[in-house]
């Protein structure tokens, strides 16, 4: 079985696709984790991120660490949402995602293309969407706990500029595919969403 959770930053999808794959006894790959990777190689080695071809080249694909935790501030998702624009980063890790979700057993990943393009013959895919602000507001509390003095409109920003870089692009762009079920979350608790998630899966196989 291999479900494809995909949607925008904030959406709650990360949370969904780790309590699924809990629910269901599936290995879980956050896919965004791949590109922040690349992200914080092309910060560390100080290289314009608009250069596919020097990002490319720094970059062992096969040997990318997903464990950091830094991997995960904001900046880097941005710097991740610039990388993964280009079409050789997203070639570079292509194989390594379908090899994941058709592993034996089945697999559940989570990101922008997973229904579209790394597992369109998933048995079951969601998009989890919620709105700006409602995804904006998670985030600013989640940044605030975390003792961050980020305001909340800067954060509105970075989510809306986040969003229209993922779905402009030509390669991959974030897309609802046409046989995914859309999971609205701006209104529902964490565990809502999970049981209603589950419900679509379940009612998907
Ligand atoms: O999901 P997350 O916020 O960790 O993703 C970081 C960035 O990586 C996204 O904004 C997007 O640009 C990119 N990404 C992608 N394709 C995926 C997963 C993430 O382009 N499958």
């Amino acid at each position: 079985m291999i479900i494809a959770v995909d949607g925008p930053a904030a959406s709650g999808k990360g949370t969904i696709a780790k309590a699924l794959a809990r629910h269901f006894g599936l290995p879980h790959l956050d896919t965004g984790l791949l590109y922040r990777a690349v992200a914080a190689t092309v910060r560390r080695l100080d290289l314009d991120p608009s250069r596919e071809a020097d990002a490319v080249a720094a970059c062992d694909f096969d040997e990318l660490t997903l464990a950091d935790p830094s991997l995960r501030d904001d900046e880097t998702g941005q710097l991740a949402s610039i990388v993964s624009a280009h079409p050789l980063v997203r070639a570079a890790l292509l194989q390594r995602q379908k090899r994941f979700a058709h592993q034996p057993g089945g697999a559940i990943l989570d990101g922008r293309d997973i229904g579209t393009v790394i597992a369109p013959d998933a048995d079951a895919k969601l998009f989890v969407k919620a709105s700006p602000q409602v995804r904006a507001r998670r985030r600013h509390a989640e940044l605030t706990g975390r003792g961050s003095e980020a305001s909340f409109d800067q954060v509105l920003a970075d989510i809306r500029a986040r969003d229209a870089r993922d779905s402009a692009r030509a390669t991959a762009p974030l897309t609802q595919a046409a046989d995914a079920a859309a999971l609205d979350t701006s209104n529902l608790t964490i565990d809502a969403s999970v049981a209603r998630a589950i419900a679509l899966v379940e009612a998907r196989l």
